[in-house]
């Protein structure tokens, strides 16, 4: 199982470290364009192997994407982070370009590769990647939600004063501050509703705490965060790559589902060796699909700064 990781950057190389440290993976290519950049990170993170345990072999490359051929599944991390105080749909000038040039190199070396977008605006950058690519859509995936789900479960393990482990929680729609759908209403502590445990304003906070968790981290950390953007991903890359039938909120082009048409945006979706293996439409509540249509009209407007 080769997997490439295009921008060594924070989210990419703790992407590669997770990769690495499950060992589902024989080989990590980490790519970036700037010179020794990604050589550098992987010789570092290779030199934990002994510690970590794995044999998974990370290598660094700079430009070159014919090291990256024939890789099963890449993920594209590329592009400029956000700083405190903007929004994610700001970076669009910057990242449509380099998500483009990005994929289109990618499939010329591996054209049956499956491809996990992270860099932002998110759903519009998968959007984008279908059309520079034309891949079946089963094999482009936009790593949002399980992001934003992990960081639901945070918060309401916070609210609960409960382990993480014994929370479940998905929030589904756009991956931006305002268009998250967070679905308090599923949330559960060990199978009971947490509405069983948290009064509705309550849990208002912890859907507007989840929205904003990326602005939040951005704000402290004064650029965006990296270790559960890199973990998110590396457990979708490991779905695929171990067939685990696993269910996730991906960003993933809608053709009817839940009535939305020519649109990327976070829905549920079984991932295995096939990319995404189908779509799961649950029924929503009435509040649910009005968020998750005003969501979908966020990401459509950025969509429209997209010279396609
Ligand atoms: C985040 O929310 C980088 O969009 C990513 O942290």
């Amino acid at each position: 199982m080769k997997v490439t990781v295009v921008g060594a950057g924070a989210v990419g190389a703790s992407c590669a470290e997770y990769i690495a440290i499950k060992n589902f993976a024989s080989e990590v290519v980490l790519l970036d364009i700037k010179e020794g950049f990604a050589e550098g990170k992987a010789m570092d993170l290779m030199q934990t192997a002994s510690l970590n345990g794995f044999d998974t072999k990370i290598t660094g490359i700079t430009n070159d994407y014919s090291a990256t051929a024939n890789s099963d599944i890449c993920v594209i991390t590329s592009g400029i982070p956000r700083k405190p105080g903007m929004t994610r749909e700001e970076l669009i000038g910057i990242n449509a370009g380099i998500v483009k040039s990005v994929s289109s190199s990618l499939i010329e070396h591996s054209p049956n590769t499956i491809i996990i977008v992270v860099s932002n605006p998110m759903d519009t950058m998968t959007y984008l990647v279908h059309k520079t690519t034309n891949l079946p859509k089963h094999r482009i995936i936009g790593m949002g939600g399980a992001l934003d789900s992990a960081r639901f479960k945070y918060r309401l393990a916070e609210a609960l004063g409960a382990p993480i482990s014994d929370v479940d929680g998905m929030v589904i729609g756009g991956h931006s501050d305002v268009g998250m759908v967070p679905l308090t209403r599923l949330a559960t502590r060990n199978s009971v509703l947490v509405s069983e445990f948290l009064s509705e304003d309550r849990l208002n906070q912890v859907k507007e705490d989840t929205k904003v968790g990326g602005a939040t981290l951005t704000k402290l950390l004064g650029t965006s965060a990296w270790y559960a953007p890199g973990a998110a991903v590396s457990g979708l890359v490991q779905a695929i790559a171990c067939d685990q039938k696993k269910l996730f909120p991906c960003s993933t082009l809608l053709e009817g589902e839940y009535g939305l048409d020519d649109i990327c945006i976070g829905a549920p979706v079984i991932l295995g060796k096939n990319g995404i293996e189908r779509v799961v439409e649950i029924d929503l509540s009435d509040a649910e699909k009005e968020h998750l249509q005003t969501s979908a009209e966020g990401v459509r407007k950025t969509n429209g700064l997209l010279e396609l």
